[in-house]
């Protein structure tokens, strides 16, 4: 680490880094400088300060909402270069946010996962028939690559009705994933360049991989625009039943243009897989490593489908699966997949009685460590989902909690994601033995999101013994 901590006029801590100290991994390393200096700190690179908050007390000042709302972060500006007005990197006061925002909402009242669910199951089982081959062949699995797989096909799948086929494809991704991979890892690192060397080369790199993932949503329009259905209630029916056509607009409810709607397509294609998918590697690695937990969980599944081979999970069976999704919550506290949020002042403020904040300033929640904050105990690296029982949660501040961001911004997918992934961890448990072949030691790889780096298990057949 390239620091040293001089208090700046403000009393806030400055940690120095050198745009070459900048480490591949900057979320991680914001979270070594947290522990050095403190729960408020600035990090200063060339002419750039970014204040970042890990201690609850803190982050419950900047959760108020009217004291404090989103905050477009100067990463979130890069995303806009390919998301533009989309709901995640919408100004406050863009009016395509309210809009698209309204539109859009009924599609995430947990009442519609209800919709969502057999697409969601019919995705799930493409990962069974998978693994059930790597049983047979014995050979292993790289946990990230697959989760990607399957939480894409299944916001393709629910939200669009198109299908990305990502079981098809042998060991290549999706060329989308490819070049959204590349578009966040341009979007993270554009701040932290020297502004005296030639970008050109990975600039125009980036426009053509943000021109694919461009052709990839019209692809996904024209899909849907040819089927001549509606679509009815899913995020894209919605979206072109409430598209803007001239006059005849209807006056009944809000308008999204086409620009808006592609944007929107993007946002929800890349927000709803990849932090969907990082969760889910997580709680897996997790359950290898915890026995406990793990045979939990295949109690919890044996209970709703006994030693059914295929079983049949109804939309209700997801409700009655609450450890695993405790598993799931615990495994976003210790790694919540989008690690950071942004917060911009409404006024001038103080926080903490003595950080002013001017009006217009931004301050980044730096999640992981917030979720590492005393509140949590004497041992907040211990995984221990008894954590999210409901008397522990009742005992403990929601501020102290946030993998989904706060207030009027925080995520819409939720319910989505964790209906997805409750029902495909129970799956899992209830279907395979977890091996853990290479006793795999965690490491974090950081895409803007983050992943296990590098984890593969093995599988075996679970018998009714197991
Ligand atoms: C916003 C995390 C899954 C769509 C957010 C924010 C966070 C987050 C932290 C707030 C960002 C900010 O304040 O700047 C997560 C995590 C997920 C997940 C950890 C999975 C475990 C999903 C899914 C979808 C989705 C499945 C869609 C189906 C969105 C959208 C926004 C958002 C559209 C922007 C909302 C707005 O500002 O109006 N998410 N998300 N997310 N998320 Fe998620």
């Amino acid at each position: 680490l390239h620091s040293d901590e001089r208090a700046a006029d403000d009393g806030i801590p400055v940690a120095d880094i050198t745009a070459a100290g900048l480490t591949s991994t900057p979320m991680q390393q914001a979270m070594d400088l947290a522990r050095i200096h403190g729960p408020a700190y600035k990090r200063r690179l060339g002419d750039r300060e970014t204040l970042f908050l890990s201690s609850l007390d803190l982050v419950t000042e900047v959760a108020d909402e009217s004291r404090f709302a989103k905050g477009v972060s100067v990463v979130l500006e890069n995303v806009r270069e390919f998301a533009g007005d989309g709901l995640f990197t919408a100004y406050n006061d863009e009016p395509n946010w309210a809009k698209a925002h309204e539109v859009l909402m009924p599609a995430f009242a947990l009442g519609s996962m209800r919709t969502y669910h057999p697409a969601m199951l019919k995705v799930a089982r493409r990962v069974m028939a998978s693994w059930d081959r790597r049983v047979v062949d014995g050979t292993s699995l790289h946990i990230a690559d697959d989760m990607t797989r399957m939480t894409l096909d299944t916001i393709g799948l629910a939200g669009f009705g198109f299908d990305f086929e990502s079981f098809s494809r042998g060991d290549t991704p999706h060329p989308f994933v490819e070049a959204m991979v590349r578009c966040l890892q341009w979007s993270g690192k554009k701040f932290a360049r020297d502004p005296h060397a030639d970008h050109s080369a990975e600039d125009a790199a980036f426009r053509a991989d943000a021109d694919h993932l461009a052709s990839v949503v019209d692809e996904v329009i024209a899909a849907r625009t040819a089927s001549g259905e509606s679509g009815d209630d899913d995020l894209l029916g919605l979206m072109l039943g409430a598209r803007e056509q001239g006059d005849a607009a209807a006056a009944a409810g809000p308008t999204l243009d086409l620009a808006n709607i592609r944007n929107q397509v993007i946002t929800f294609l890349i927000a709803g897989h990849e932090t969907t998918s990082g969760a889910l590697s997580f709680a897996l690695y997790y359950l290898l490593k915890d026995p406990v937990a793990l045979r939990m969980v295949q109690r919890e599944a044996d209970e709703l489908w006994g030693d059914q081979a295929d079983p049949d999970p109804s939309f209700e069976d997801i409700g009655r699966l609450p450890f695993t999704r405790q598993v799931l919550n615990e495994a976003l506290r210790l790694w919540p997949t989008a690690a950071a949020f942004t917060r911009q002042a409404r006024e001038d403020t103080v926080i903490g009685g003595r950080y002013p904040v001017k009006a217009g300033e931004l301050v980044t929640v730096l999640t992981p460590m917030l979720h590492r904050d005393p509140a949590w105990g004497d041992n907040p690296e211990l995984f221990d989902p008894s954590r999210f029982s409901p008397e522990a949660e009742a005992a403990r501040s929601p501020h102290a909690y946030k993998p989904f961001g706060t207030g009027e911004r925080a995520c819409i997918g939720r319910q989505f994601a964790l209906h997805e992934a409750t029902m495909l961890l129970a799956l899992l448990a209830h279907r395979y033995r977890l091996i853990d072949h290479d006793d795999y030691r965690l490491r974090i790889k950081e895409t803007l999101t983050l992943k296990p780096d590098g984890f593969t298990l093995t599988l075996a057949a679970r018998t009714p013994a197991d």
